[in-house]
């Protein structure tokens, strides 16, 4: 197992018992942290949208409480930058490509991918103050991504083990969870609900470590039992019994993996922190790419459409049937010790940090 030690209870956390030897009893059940602990823009990797929407030309869009603007530059790359111009704030999602540069529609100033002001009309003097933040940016699978930080914190990740370019991926589709972002990643260590909502009986005991320095994983083996036309769907097409992994990066990206008897079901879902509370989220999902490309013309989009149909019917029926959840650090019991567990990791990681102002 490829864990990072050190840095996380062990799960259903157990300590050898001083006074019987060879036995071990719980460790004690700790509180979850205030509320106030969470950061509230994680530090993690966000979608900024389908790379097609810059084929006119710069995008503005609001995320993680500031608006960001998205532009693909002449020598093809993308780049997202700080959204306000540095002068008077115009919407720079609503300026123009200049070879690498977004130009700015009010006074034309012109801004360089990694967020400096390169130019002003009519003056050699651009001052020191004439900048916006600038991204990290990585486009893959048609989809642009970014880190919101100077530097990534982690590799956008990825299916372990699996290549991307192995994988094709189907167009996203969102929705808004009405609780914090939080709530959402805590659903892959709520034992609980497996069986309560998604209808799978857990066939083992939920294993939890952390591959990485800010990811978090559980892993169940567990049998199909619900009776939705898409877990009758799953059993009578594709297998019975089903191996899951969940790994959440930096709080808000979420990593699945299901393996099936018969096939394997890979997906993302993309949380983004609102300014309201709620969290919205953005469900991406993957297939194995054909080797024959004439005959993956036609089968990627079909396995695709399948596998984004069944996704999200699990999913958004979930969301639907739950209403709003709400954190209550005080009213967790002993059966929520691994959601407990990473809440105190979630509340530990780390937060947007500070403008990039001059
Ligand atoms: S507001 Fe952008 S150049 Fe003046
Ligand atoms: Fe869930």
């Amino acid at each position: 197992m490829n864990t990072f030690s050190g840095a996380v209870a062990a799960p259903g956390a157990a300590s050898a018992s001083a006074d019987s030897p060879g036995l071990t009893k719980p460790a004690p059940l700790r509180t979850a942290p205030p509320e106030s602990d969470f950061p509230a823009w994680p530090a993690s990797w966000y979608l900024f949208g389908s790379a097609q929407e810059l084929r006119r030309g710069p995008v503005s869009k609001r995320f993680l409480g500031r608006d960001l603007a998205a532009y693909r530059t002449e020598s093809g790359r993308v780049a997202i930058l700080e959204a306000r111009c540095a002068h008077l704030g115009a919407d720079l999602g609503r300026g123009s490509v200049h070879g690498e540069c977004l130009r700015c529609p009010f006074h034309e100033w012109q801004y360089a991918p990694d967020g400096r002001c390169v130019s002003i009309p009519r003056t050699a003097q651009v001052p020191e103050f004439a900048r916006v933040g600038s991204y990290p940016v990585i486009e893959r699978h048609g989809l642009v991504f970014f880190f919101n930080g100077r530097k990534p914190l982690f590799p956008l990740p990825f299916f372990p083990g699996e290549a991307p370019e192995a994988y094709c991926a189907a167009r996203p589709s969102g929705f808004t969870a009405t609780c914090p972002w939080y709530m959402v990643a805590a659903h892959g260590f709520d034992v609980q609900h497996f069986e309560t909502v998604h209808g799978r009986r857990l066939l083992g005991p939920l294993e939890v470590d952390t591959p990485a320095p800010l990811a978090r994983r559980s892993r169940y083996r567990a049998e199909v039992l619900g009776e939705k036309y898409y877990d009758r769907f799953l059993r009578r097409w594709v297998g019975r019994e089903v191996e899951i992994s969940i790994t959440t990066w930096g709080g808000t990206l979420v990593v699945i993996t299901g393996d099936f008897g018969r096939t394997r079901s890979r997906f993302f879902i993309v949380s983004h922190p609102q300014e309201d509370g709620a969290t919205r989220c953005e469900i991406i999902v993957f297939a194995p790419r054909q080797s024959n490309r004439m005959i993956g013309a036609w089968a990627e989009p079909l396995t695709l459409g399948v596998r984004r149909w069944l996704t999200r019917a699990y999913l958004m029926d979930e969301s639907h049937s739950l209403g709003s959840p709400q954190y209550n650090p005080r009213s967790l019991t002993e059966l929520d010790r691994e959601m407990i567990e990473f809440f105190h990791w979630a509340a530990s990681l780390p937060c947007f940090p500070q403008p990039w102002t001059a």
